[in-house]
């Protein structure tokens, strides 16, 4: 009788365990992100190499991307969304766990790319402090 109660109560205890385990998972796991480096790039914007001179290109608060090479994707890339963590920097600068997600326009313009995505200032200052410093990004298409 002894033996079934606790027995009982060690399953809860487990189950919460699970629970709770699980949880931090999910809350550390972005979107099983890749890795990668983020820099912001600033205006002009326009023209862009997926919609040239369109002025309804870009999304509400201005939160978009250039993709380097490896996400380019041949142009294929243009419009996708990209839920982008900043994870660490110089100084930390990153905005806690922030996440922000963002609209591919463009191409990166520098050859080579700085960074994996370089972000319009919007999108970046949404997850980092500071504009000057390179950061380690966690992103996933979303
Ligand atoms: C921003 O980053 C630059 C480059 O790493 C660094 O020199 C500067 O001190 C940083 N500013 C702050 C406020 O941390």
């Amino acid at each position: 009788m002894g033996g079934r109660s606790f027995d009982h109560i060690f399953s809860m205890e487990l189950l919460f365990m699970l629970m709770v385990l699980s949880f931090f998972c999910t809350e550390l796991r972005l979107v099983s992100g890749d890795l990668g480096t983020a820099t912001p790039y600033s205006p002009p914007y326009i023209p862009t190499r997926c919609f040239g001179t369109r002025p309804d290109q870009f999304p509400p608060m201005y939160l978009f991307v250039a993709v380097s090479e490896g996400l380019w994707d041949g142009g294929s890339a243009c419009g996708r969304i990209y839920k982008i963590r900043c994870l660490s920097g110089p100084n930390m600068p990153c905005k806690g766990r922030a996440t922000v997600e963002a609209k591919v326009v463009d191409f990166c313009r520098q050859s080579p790319c700085p960074s994996t995505i370089a972000m319009s200032t919007d999108a970046f200052a949404a997850i980092s402090h500071n504009s000057s410093a390179p950061i380690n990004i966690e992103y996933a298409q979303i």
